[in-house]
C-alpha cells in the first residue's frame, strides 16, 4: 500500500547550524528557511536524489514540535512519511488493521500542499509515520 519516502522529518535545535551541516559538511542542496505558521514549524528542505530530508523548528505558540525539541534537546528524528495513492483508502485499512489515525481521522493538508494524516507511533514500531496521498 505505501509508496515511495516522501521525507524524513527531523527536529532541530538551530536551524541555520544545521542547514549549513547538510549543505557544507554532508554536501546537500538546501532550501533557505520557509516559515509555514500553520504548521507551526520553520522548515528547510534538503533535497536528496531519492527523497527529501525536512528540518523543523518551532514556530509561534503551540507548535506541534516544540515539546520534542525539549525532550530531546539535540533534536532527532521527528517522523518519516509515505506516499499512498488514496488516502482515505488507506486509512480506512489502517483503522481496519488496528491502526490509530492521530486527530479526527480527517487528512488534513500537509506541507506540500496534500492531504497527510499521522499514524500513532506505538503502532509502527516506535516512529511517528505520515502518510501524504502523493
Ligand atoms: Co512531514
Amino acid at each position: 500500500m505505501i509508496g515511495r519516502l516522501n521525507h524524513v522529518a527531523i527536529v532541530v535545535p538551530d536551524l541555520a547550524a544545521a542547514a549549513a551541516l547538510y549543505r557544507d559538511t554532508l554536501g546537500a542542496k538546501v532550501s533557505a528557511p520557509v516559515d509555514m505558521p500553520k504548521h507551526g514549524v520553520t522548515t528547510v528542505f534538503v533535497e536528496l536524489p531519492n527523497t527529501k530530508i525536512e528540518l523543523l523548528h518551532p514556530l509561534g505558540q503551540d507548535s506541534p514540535v516544540a515539546g520534542f525539541l525539549a525532550r530531546n534537546p539535540s533534536g532527532g528524528m521527528h517522523h518519516v512519511c509515505y506516499e499512498v495513492e488514496d488516502i482515505l483508502a488507506a486509512r480506512d485499512k489502517l483503522k481496519a488493521a488496528g491502526a490509530r489515525v492521530l486527530g479526527d481521522g480527517q487528512p488534513k493538508i500537509g506541507a506540500h500542499d496534500k492531504p497527510v494524516l499521522f499514524l500513532h507511533p506505538k503502532d509502527f514500531c516506535g516512529t511517528l509515520v505520515e502518510i501524504e496521498q502523493a
